[in-house]
């Protein structure tokens, strides 16, 4: 059932193939959902109660919001054939109990998996905008499938990071192998241009002592640099000798002496004693150390909805990723993680899940959330209609507006006969 093979398509584009894997184009013609608005018309933030592939469809062909996604988080099944159930009378915790209600089904596996994550993946590519990202959490089982179909769809030229994610504490794992504490976060671009905020985290104590091991009459931590980079400049200033020294061979002064004079007059160079110059750079100046691709954001200890992820793990993404009134989208949104982040983060965001119970969830904790001093988060929200309520809708209109046409002519004739 799950045969899949490789074939070199051009020179780096290595291509995972698969039964049923359908062409492009056949993805691309997807039909598209019927969605009845419920409440809060025409807002840009949506919650979106249906299957996500019809509905991603219809966001390109009917709200014309290709190219208008600035950030995509997704925390698709991970193909585990299991049920993931919720407590009726627990709401606050994961049930394994058999009469309790399944939240959602994670039954898909293999290559038909994949080909489910494909055809979404495609349709997000294409309502990506150009400084667009996509972020795929995914575990370490079929996480490296994934990573072989996101290539294929986003080009591995946008391939920026296979983030490791710490998920839990050490646990006594009774198989044959080493424990397992993470699952992976592919981190892709739609272009060069996607927004990157590079953010940074806190010097730890050990940090700051391995890093900043100098401390300067203040008591201000600091440590030094070489005012030198590689390359010689031929004719230029930063070739210059300063201070009757001249920066070593093949090298040049990072600044122009002039430059240098003033940093040396406000005492930001330190001389060694053998009249070696390099510069301070203290800690109290730095907003942190630059983030590494081993992250550790343990989920909650009591979700609200089985799998719902570290809120700050989503605080951190869409931080990094994507700026204020930028538009966030998780089509796989389940307890509305994605969607309270970026609201927090004054993000326009759009949520999509095919679970009753997911919807629910996320809907009491979008209301809960505070859009600013004085009012509550608004956000219009959408059900996929099938095509018998579609017919029913299309009737009632019909009648209201039959009823409508008999008032204003009765109301016509009235007016005349007076
Ligand atoms: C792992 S959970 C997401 C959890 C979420 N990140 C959170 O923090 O709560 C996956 C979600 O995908 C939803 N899902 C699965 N297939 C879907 C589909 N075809 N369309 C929409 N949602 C789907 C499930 O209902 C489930 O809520």
């Amino acid at each position: 059932m799950f045969s899949v093979s490789f074939s070199i398509k051009f020179k780096y584009n290595m291509l995972l193939q698969y039964q049923n894997k359908k062409p492009e184009s056949e993805i691309l013609a997807t039909t598209k959902a019927r969605l009845r608005t419920v409440s809060g018309k025409a807002l840009k933030n949506k919650l979106i109660h249906g299957d996500n592939l019809p509905i991603l469809k219809s966001l390109i062909s009917d709200y014309n919001l290709a190219g208008k996604i600035d950030l995509i988080y997704i925390d698709p099944p991970f193909a585990t054939n299991g049920h993931f159930k919720i407590g009726k009378d627990r709401a606050n915790t994961i049930s394994n109990s058999e009469n309790d209600q399944i939240a959602y089904s994670d039954t898909l596996l293999g290559d038909s998996f994949l080909e489910f994550l494909r055809e979404r993946l495609i349709l997000l590519r294409q309502l990506m905008s150009d400084q667009g990202s996509i972020y795929l959490h995914i575990d370490y089982k079929i996480g490296h499938y994934v990573k072989l179909i996101m290539d294929e769809v986003f080009g591995i030229k946008n391939f920026k990071n296979d983030i490791t994610r710490i998920k839990c504490n050490p646990k006594n794992f009774q198989r044959k192998a080493y424990g397992n504490t993470k699952d992976m976060i592919l981190f892709y671009s739609k272009s060069e241009n996607a927004v990157w905020n590079d953010p940074k985290i806190p010097f730890s104590e050990e940090d700051a002592e391995r890093l900043f091991k100098k401390t300067d009459k203040n008591g201000r931590k600091y440590t030094t640099i070489p005012l030198h980079a590689p390359g010689e400049t031929a004719n230029g200033n930063t070739g210059r000798e300063w201070h009757g020294v001249k920066p070593p061979k093949g090298r040049h002064w990072r600044s122009d002496p002039a430059i240098l004079e003033k940093l040396d007059e406000q005492g930001l160079i330190e001389w060694s004693v053998s009249g070696v110059p390099r510069k301070k750079i203290f800690i109290d100046e730095r907003d942190g150390k630059k983030m590494q691709d081993i992250w550790e954001f343990k989920d909650p200890q009591y979700p609200s909805y089985p799998t719902e992820k570290n809120i700050n793990l989503l605080k951190f993404i869409v931080g990094a990723s994507s700026n204020e009134d930028d538009l966030v989208l998780d089509c796989f949104c389940g307890s509305g993680t994605t969607l309270a982040a970026a609201q927090e983060l004054n993000r326009n965001w759009i949520g999509i899940d095919k679970s009753e119970h997911a919807i629910k969830v996320a809907k009491k904790r979008l209301l809960a959330m505070p859009a600013n001093l004085f009012s509550k988060v608004d956000f219009e929200f959408l059900k996929e209609i099938t095509d018998t309520e579609e017919r029913v809708d299309a009737y009632t209109t019909r009648t209201f507006v039959t009823v409508q046409n008999l008032y204003k002519q009765n109301y016509a004739k009235k007016n005349l006969s007076h």
